[in-house]
């Protein structure tokens, strides 16, 4: 089977969630683009979920983003769609483009349909015996033998390959949120992966124009394999700064040197939100038991669960409180756990700010020299700076950086990730950092 043969038939399980929509996105125009240049093949994708409600969201999240995605590329569809007299105006092509992506997606709740693929991926939650089961119903035992692309952020693949005997065809193709807009894709084979299947999704990646890591097989590989002990190290903070002040201080303490001190787009604590409080313990759960040794667990961050202040994202998008809480997407107060409510960041802020200190001169703010050609000499100054200046902010924020530089140097020692620039290549395009962990301004 070449390339487009394979891609004919596709199932995305999970496919109206938030990874599910975006690889729904990125694939079915895959297929679509590739149906065009071989009009005469049937492609289909089965995007399976749970019930009708999401996949009437999912629809109408493809159709808004494929519309925004013809009128960016209209130049090429113009070619694509040359001998359709029909089509006159930019406006006929992109509905014309928009119609050919979601005739190939089939919505449906039953998880049959996608024992059809030839390839499955997979992005329900991120638990081990929820995915089992969907591949046991779909690809374990399948005549077909399909190839199974799992989007897992921390379960081995070889264990994967085992438990649910797919041993030779699964991979982790792991996006990053949102798929459709994050470059950086880690791809993950297993010891039994073949080459075939690893050789289709280097292409696959190349056509989506996605910028590939490979990450060993070990549990949380690069993303979170750092992400997680440097969330860790934020929490340990917080615990050794609330012996001396209130636990929310410490937490906008912390926050705010991991964002501002350290030129990142956000600071730990509302990247945990961002991303889930609830999927930082579940991936730690995951991790831990798998690294012996590595004590990669958070009580705080069991607390919270415990008392339901769980982060994540509302349907509209917008951020959800966790460590934080937010409004208009601003951060406006800190939950105190004993009092289980937010204290408003007004009660504090501007006493913690000038317990932390002045940023160095001249500031660097994340936004203004992520895309800046000088990034790395501005970087150099601020954090030469940094270091002449004796505040408890730039203490702070030089451990943090030394931390997250050791975190990275481990992974590579440890044989997690082949070097250094795959490491900082993960944190800088799946993480938006303006720079890698392994770099000397720490060292
Ligand atoms: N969210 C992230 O930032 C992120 C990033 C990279 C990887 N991942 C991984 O991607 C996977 C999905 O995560 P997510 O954040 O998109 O989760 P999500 O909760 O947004 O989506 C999961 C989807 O799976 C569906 N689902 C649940 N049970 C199902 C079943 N039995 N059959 C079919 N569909 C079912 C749900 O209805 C939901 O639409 C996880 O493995 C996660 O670790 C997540």
């Amino acid at each position: 089977m070449d390339y487009s043969e394979r891609l004919e038939n596709v199932a995305v399980l999970g496919a109206a969630g938030k990874m599910g929509s975006g690889i729904v996105l990125l694939v079915a125009m895959e297929m679509a683009d590739t149906a065009l240049r071989s009009p005469s093949r049937r492609f289909v994708l089965h995007a399976v979920d749970v019930s009708h409600a999401v996949l009437s969201g999912l629809v109408k999240y493809l159709r808004e983003q494929v519309q925004k995605a013809a009128e960016k590329k209209i130049v090429a569809l113009r070619k694509v769609y040359a001998d359709r007299a029909d089509l006159i105006d930019n406006s006929d092509i992109v509905r014309q483009y928009v119609t050919d992506v979601l005739d190939i997606v089939r919505p449906t709740t039953m998880l049959e349909a996608a024992a059809e693929a030839n390839i499955i991926f997979e992005a329900a939650p991120e638990n081990l015996d929820l995915k089992l089961k969907l591949f046991a119903k779909t690809a374990s035992d399948n005549p077909r033998q399909p190839w199974v692309f799992t989007n897992t952020s921390s379960i081995p693949i070889e264990e994967i390959a085992g438990k649910a005997r797919l041993d030779g065809r699964v991979m982790g193709f792991h996006f990053y949120n949102p798929p459709a807009v994050q470059k950086l894709v880690e791809l993950i084979r297993g010891r039994s992966t073949s080459d075939e299947v690893a050789t289709f999704a280097t292409t696959l990646c190349k056509s989506l124009r996605k910028v590939v890591v490979p990450s060993a097989d070990v549990a949380g590989f690069i993303g979170n394999g750092h992400f997680m002990r440097d969330l860790l190290h934020g929490v340990a903070e917080v615990e050794r700064l609330a012996a001396t002040m209130p636990f929310v201080e410490a937490v906008y303490s912390v926050n705010r040197v991991s964002q501002d001190f350290l030129v990142r787009p956000m600071g730990i604590f509302q990247l945990a939100d961002y991303v889930g409080i609830d999927v930082c313990q579940l991936i730690m759960a995951v991790m831990n038991p798998r690294l012996p040794g590595a004590n990669l667990h958070s009580a705080l961050v069991d607390r919270f669960m415990a008392l339901g202040v769980g982060g994540g994202q509302n349907h509209d998008g917008s951020q959800k409180d966790g460590f934080l809480q937010y409004a208009k997407g601003k951060i406006v107060g800190v939950y105190d756990p004993n009092a289980k409510k937010y204290v408003p960041l007004s009660d504090f802020q501007a006493a913690c700010d000038a317990r932390l200190g002045p940023l160095p001169e001249p500031a660097v703010a994340w936004k203004d020299v992520v895309r800046d050609k000088a990034k790395d000499a501005r970087l150099s100054q601020f954090f030469g700076a940094l270091k002449s200046v004796k505040t408890s902010g730039a203490e702070l924020a030089l451990a943090y950086g030394a931390r997250s530089r050791e975190i990275g140097l481990k992974l590579v020692s440890d044989g997690v990730a082949r070097n250094a620039d795959d490491v900082n290549q993960v944190l800088l395009t799946g993480f938006f950092h303006a720079y890698g962990p392994i770099n000397a301004y720490f060292g």
